[in-house]
C-alpha cells in the first residue's frame, strides 16, 4: 500500500470514528455516563453468530484460545490462518491443525501463513511456550491438511465474499493481515473489525517497550493500525491479569471431553514449563482474553486512543504509543472545551533530526482515535467463561 492509499484509509477512519460506527462495528457500545473516550458494559455472551477469521501462532495461549473459539456458538469461524511467531511456521501450522482435530472441527479451513515478518528476521518465544509451542505437551501428528490458498489470499477471498461481515481475531504477529491488506487496497474497507491481542500502553513483555506480537512484526502492525479498520486492542494492560493457576488446570482435568482434556494437558505442561524457568507469574491467557472479549464484550472496559507503532527505534521497535486528549499531562478538566480539546490535539512524533526533510514533529494535525484499547478486565468472569466453555460446563 502506498502513502496515498494509506492517507485515504485515514480519511475513511476519520469519517468512521466521527460516528458511533466504530463501536458498533466492534460490538462495543458507548457508555453515556463515562467520559467521552471510555467505553464499557455492552452486551453479554450469547450474541452472534459472527463471521470470524482467527490469525494465530500456537503457542500455549493461542491453543487454548482456538479451543475456546471452536466451542463458542457466537463465532462462525470461516478460517484459521497460522503465522510464524511464538515458534516457526513449521510448528504453528501443525499445532493449529491439532487443535482443529481435537475440537472435531475439520470443517474449518486452515491456510498456511507467513514464514517470516515483512521486513525482519523472525524472533520466537520458545522461552515462554517451549520448543514445540505447546509447553512441551505432545499430541499426535495431525491427519488433516491445510487448504491450497496461502493465508493472505484466503483472508482476502473470505472478506470479499462477505463484505462488512468478517471480524479478524488476531492473536499473533500481524504479518498475514498486513500482507492481505497490501494485496488488496480495497480490503480494509470491507473488514468489519479487528479484535487483536497485541500491544501495550504499560510496558512490554519482550523488551521494556514492546509486546511480543507487535515486536515480531512492527511494520505489519503499523499497516494494520493505519488501515482504517475499527480495532479493539486487547493488550498486556489487561492480559497481564489472566494468569493460569493449578486450580484452573484441575478444573480442566475434571472436564469429561477431549477439548477439556487437551486443554488440561497443555495447561499442565505450561505451568510446569513456567515453574522450571523460574517465571514468577503466568502463563497468561493473553489470546483467550481477546477471543473472550469478542464473545462477551462486557468483560472489558475500553478507552479510545490513536495508536501508532514505533518501527525505527533501536531499542523500542514494536512499542505501541497511545495518544488521547483525555489522558496525560495535557488533558483538560472534564467538560471543559471538550470538543475543541479533542479535535485540536495534534499527534506528535520525535523532534525532526538535522538530516530530516520534515520540519515539524506533528504527524497528524488532529486527534482521531483508531483503536478502542482494553484498560480493565473482569478476570474472574473471564476465567469462568474460558474454563466453562472448555470443560463443557457452559
Ligand atoms: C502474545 O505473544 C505470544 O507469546 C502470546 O501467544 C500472545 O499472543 C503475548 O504477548
Ligand atoms: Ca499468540
Amino acid at each position: 500500500m502506498n502513502s496515498d492509499q494509506r492517507a485515504a484509509f485515514i480519511t475513511r477512519r476519520q469519517f468512521v470514528t466521527s460516528s458511533a460506527a466504530v463501536l458498533a462495528a466492534s460490538g462495543f457500545a458507548r457508555d453515556a455516563r463515562a467520559n467521552e473516550y471510555l467505553v464499557e458494559r455492552p452486551q453479554q455472551s450469547g450474541r452472534g453468530p459472527f463471521r470470524v477469521i482467527i490469525d494465530t501462532d500456537p503457542g500455549v495461549d493461542d491453543a487454548l484460545a482456538l479451543l475456546l473459539a471452536m466451542r463458542s456458538p457466537e463465532l462462525k469461524i470461516e478460517a484459521i490462518t497460522p503465522v510464524a511467531g511464538n515458534v516457526p511456521l513449521e510448528l504453528t501450522l501443525p499445532n493449529a491443525l491439532r487443535m482443529v482435530e481435537i475440537a472435531g472441527r475439520a470443517d474449518i479451513p486452515v491456510a498456511v501463513g507467513a514464514k517470516a515478518p515483512l521486513m525482519r528476521r523472525l524472533v520466537t518465544a520458545a522461552y515462554a511456550h517451549g520448543e514445540n509451542g505447546l509447553g512441551g505437551a505432545v499430541f499426535p501428528e495431525p491427519k488433516i491438511h491445510p487448504v491450497n490458498q496461502p493465508a493472505a489470499e484466503l483472508i482476502r477471498q473470505i472478506v470479499r465474499k462477505f463484505p462488512g461481515e468478517v471480524t479478524l481475531l488476531t492473536i499473533g504477529p500481524l504479518t498475514n493481515i498486513a500482507t492481505a491488506l497490501n494485496l488488496d487496497p480495497e480490503l480494509a474497507g470491507m473488514v468489519r473489525a479487528i479484535v487483536m491481542m497485541g500491544g501495550s500502553l504499560s510496558g512490554g513483555n519482550i523488551t521494556p517497550a514492546a509486546e511480543f506480537n507487535i515486536y515480531v512484526d512492527p511494520e505489519a502492525a503499523r499497516i494494520v493500525f493505519q488501515s482504517g479498520i475499527p480495532i479493539t486492542m486487547v493488550g498486556l494492560d489487561v492480559t497481564r491479569k489472566t494468569s493460569l493457576t493449578e486450580e484452573h488446570q484441575r478444573q480442566l482435568q475434571a472436564g469429561q471431553n477431549p477439548v477439556s482434556q487437551a486443554a488440561a494437558t497443555i495447561a499442565r505442561n505450561a505451568l510446569q514449563h513456567n515453574r522450571e524457568r523460574g517465571f514468577v507469574v503466568g502463563p497468561n491467557m493473553h489470546d483467550s482474553l481477546a477471543v473472550a472479549g469478542f464473545i462477551d464484550p462486557s468483560l472489558l472496559k475500553l478507552k479510545e486512543y490513536y495508536i501508532d507503532v514505533e518501527t525505527t527505534g533501536e531499542l523500542t521497535a514494536g512499542e505501541t504509543l497511545g495518544y488521547s486528549p483525555d489522558a496525560g499531562d495535557l488533558r483538560r478538566r472534564p467538560g471543559m472545551e471538550k470538543d475543541a480539546a479533542a479535535t485540536n490535539m495534534p499527534i506528535r512524533g520525535s523532534a525532526p533530526t538535522l538530516a530530516s526533510t520534515r520540519t515539524s514533529p506533528v504527524v497528524r494535525d488532529k486527534f482521531v482515535p483508531n483503536a478502542s484499547v482494553a484498560v480493565n478486565v473482569d478476570s474472574a468472569r473471564f476465567f469462568e467463561l474460558l474454563i466453562g466453555r472448555l470443560s463443557g460446563k457452559q
